[in-house]
């Protein structure tokens, strides 16, 4: 059964950014009253960029009771220009007092992306203290989703996509001659709350699809992000939605 998703179309990238920034806060609040921390996984790409910028200027959030975990990384080292993880920290996290081992990167230098996966479904498996074969659930995980639909790194074609057991799976992703690590659907769906972050005209038609379109979904991979007990936001911007008809925008 689809999750109905909670729909949000902001006027322009700087507004889709400080609404995204007001319900990470206000979902911080709810876990650090609830469970005393806040378990959140950051998305990699551009566009999650502009949110961190407004992040790091907030001054109403325990950042100690925060801990942090990626959703994907590129297979390369925590310096490289293609690190998600060095995009984080340079837009965000160190200019916020969340203490360093409340960060959980995921060891992309490991020369052996196989082994880089299994390492952090260990540490995802000892800090969550679940069982194996059992899956995180976060409180909130970030996403983007790319023109071709794919989302952390979950591609159309790749294997990663099928992956049921594990927590992290790692793909080569041969159009970005890359091998991509990311966690896998099932600890997708199993958060509290998604949100994704999707803004401008290239997105649109992609957009289009997957809120509304017919095509299967392993096609489009960020439909098949529907959380099985949480809540789905998309915040997008209106050259984003622009092709959505009338029932969802
Ligand atoms: C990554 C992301 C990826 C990203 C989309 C959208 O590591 O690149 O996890 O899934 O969210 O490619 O990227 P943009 O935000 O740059 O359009």
């Amino acid at each position: 059964m689809s999750v109905s998703p909670d729909l949000r179309v902001l006027v322009d990238p700087p507004a889709l950014f400080h609404a995204a920034a007001d319900e990470f806060v206000r979902q911080a609040h709810v876990a650090i009253q609830s469970r005393n921390k806040f378990v959140v996984a950051l998305a990699g790409g551009s566009t999650p960029k502009g949110l961190y910028s407004v992040l790091a200027a907030e001054k109403d959030l325990l950042w100690d009771k925060l801990f942090v975990f990626f959703g994907d990384e590129c297979h390369v080292p925590p310096d490289d220009p293609e690190s998600n993880y060095l995009m984080a920290r340079e837009s965000l996290l160190c200019k916020v007092p969340i203490p360093a081992e409340n960060i959980f990167r995921i060891p992309a230098e490991d020369p052996d992306a196989d082994q880089a996966a299994r390492s952090y479904d260990e540490t995802l498996h000892k800090f969550f203290a679940i069982s194996s074969g059992s899956f995180p659930r976060f409180d909130l995980i970030l996403l983007g989703m790319g023109p071709d639909g794919h989302t952390a790194s979950l591609f159309p074609e790749g294997k990663a996509l099928h992956e049921k057991s594990r927590c992290v799976g790692h793909d080569w992703v041969e159009k970005f001659k890359t091998e991509r690590i990311t966690l896998a659907l099932p600890v997708l769906n199993n958060a509290r709350a998604v949100m994704f972050l999707v803004d401008g005209p290239e997105k649109t038609a992609t957009l289009k699809e997957v809120l509304q379109g017919k095509q299967p979904a392993e096609r489009f991979p960020s439909k098949l992000i529907q959380p099985s007990d949480g809540k789905l936001i998309w915040m997008v911007d209106e050259e984003a939605a622009g092709a959505l008809s009338a029932q969802h925008s």
